[in-house]
């Protein structure tokens, strides 16, 4: 299949774009892509694919951009019920932390999701896939979290290994049973961090091995904040993370600054995210380091906060700094990763082309595939968008509507501009 007559085909080639080179498109003026099985076979101008390829049955992308299909590194997918309650409760002034303090916020979401079978989970989650697709986003990363007890942590990767067999869109599955205290050890938090770290880890090595033989071990998460995992109780679970094998992640300074993010630094996380309360130490100690740092602009956004990531001091630092939406029902809840585009731009103070490069290939990075998704090169993936915009710098000037006309993933072509038609 050859897709050609782009007016813009940004390649984001070359791997991820650490620190002042963030934002480097490789745009090819007319741009055109050829792919086979799957996969991109072939990269260069409309007249020279044209050339090379005269049989190759043809797509027209009709003068508009093409780029590479959004990576949301920072989901929390699967959960059952909403918090609209909530929303209203903040918006009267109430704290996010107070509402968790008092049992509602997370925990409010563990009880409605500990009570849900597996066919409601499921139900519940896939038109958030389907929402994301359309909105452009090829590969997502989800997290579990909202069990905190063993068989509803179980249930939920069961459920996101089912979705991930089902939909057009790749999940990138994190286990995130240190997403909150469990209300069983409301008291003790240490009592559940030892739950983690002795019974959890161990058991979720066992049943992956079992259950999803095939796929590289998931990530492993923390919630490292103040009112969930101290600093110390986050290198616990991380630490017996790493002993067994699995990557890592982390939430750090989203509301305090608990050094969370020099903690990934040091270990070799895949990810430090939120990032919102960062000192200049654990800045420098990201741009140091190979941890992706993933700003969350649709939370501070979703929480009506004033502050967002130090996306400029992290460039500065020469940190590898991507963008994920952390879809979730409580701080965020939005599938788009245009919509976050469109807040670094204005908040974090990125050029469009920078949050392009964070959207894609750096959030690539953050879930380690860099080497298969994130760009528009020879042998990689065939995902990749043709948007309703004939010039990059429309992604990011425009908002709150889908600038997606046509997903293709895997080298199968999606049609999402449905227009409007009036019927005879
Ligand atoms: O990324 N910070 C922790 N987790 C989510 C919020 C989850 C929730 O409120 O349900 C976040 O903001
Ligand atoms: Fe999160």
């Amino acid at each position: 299949m050859l897709i050609h007559s782009s007016s813009q085909l940004l390649t984001l080639a070359g791997g991820p774009q650490r620190g002042r080179t963030l934002g480097t498109l490789g745009v090819i003026e007319k741009g055109a892509v050829v792919v086979r099985d799957e996969k991109i076979i072939a990269v260069g101008t409309t007249d020279e694919l044209k050339n090379a390829y005269p049989d190759e049955p043809a797509i027209d992308a009709g003068g508009c951009v093409m780029m590479p299909g959004f990576v949301d590194p920072h989901t929390h997918l699967i959960w059952a019920g909403d918090r609209a309650n909530e929303f209203e409760m903040k918006m009267s002034g109430m704290e996010y932390l107070d509402i968790l303090a008092a049992g509602g916020g997370i925990i409010s979401t563990v009880k409605a999701t500990r009570t849900a079978s597996i066919e409601t989970l499921i139900a519940q989650t896939r038109p958030r896939i389907l929402r994301m697709f359309s909105h452009g986003t090829t590969t997502a990363e989800a997290k579990t979290g909202y069990g905190l007890q063993t068989a509803t942590e179980l249930r939920l990767l069961k459920a996101l290994l089912a979705l991930d067999d089902e939909s057009p869109l790749d999940l990138s599955i994190t286990f995130l049973g240190a997403h909150a205290i469990a209300p069983e050890f409301k008291d003790n938090p240490q009592g559940y961090t030892d739950e983690v770290v002795n019974t959890m880890l161990p058991m979720l090595k066992e049943w992956w091995q079992a259950n999803a033989p095939r796929l590289p071990l998931p990530f492993v998460d923390v919630f490292c904040e103040t009112g969930a995992f101290n600093l110390e109780q986050s290198r616990q679970v991380l630490n017996k993370a790493k002993e067994l094998d699995f990557p890592l992640k982390i939430h750090a300074d989203e509301f305090d600054n608990l050094g969370g993010a020099s903690l990934a630094a040091e270990l070799g996380a895949a990810s430090a995210d939120h990032l919102v309360r960062t000192s200049d130490a654990d800045i420098l100690a990201l741009g140091k380091s190979d941890t992706v740092a993933v700003a969350l602009p649709c939370t501070p956004f979703g929480l009506a906060e004033k502050d967002y990531t130090p996306a400029k001091k992290l460039i500065e630092a020469n940190a590898i700094l991507a963008l994920a939406t952390d879809c979730n029902p409580g701080t965020s809840c939005n599938e788009s990763m245009q919509f976050a585009i469109a807040l670094a731009c204005r908040y974090m103070k990125l050029t469009p082309a920078q949050a392009i490069a964070a959207a894609t290939i750096n959030s690539a990075h953050a879930i380690r595939r860099a080497d298969t998704i994130g760009s528009i090169e020879v042998g990689k993936q065939a995902d990749m968008l043709i948007l309703s915009v004939t010039d990059y710098r429309q992604i990011g000037y425009r908002y709150g509507t889908n600038l997606v006309k046509q997903v293709i993933k895997r080298g199968m072509v999606y049609s999402v501009d449905i227009g409007y038609y009036r019927s005879a």
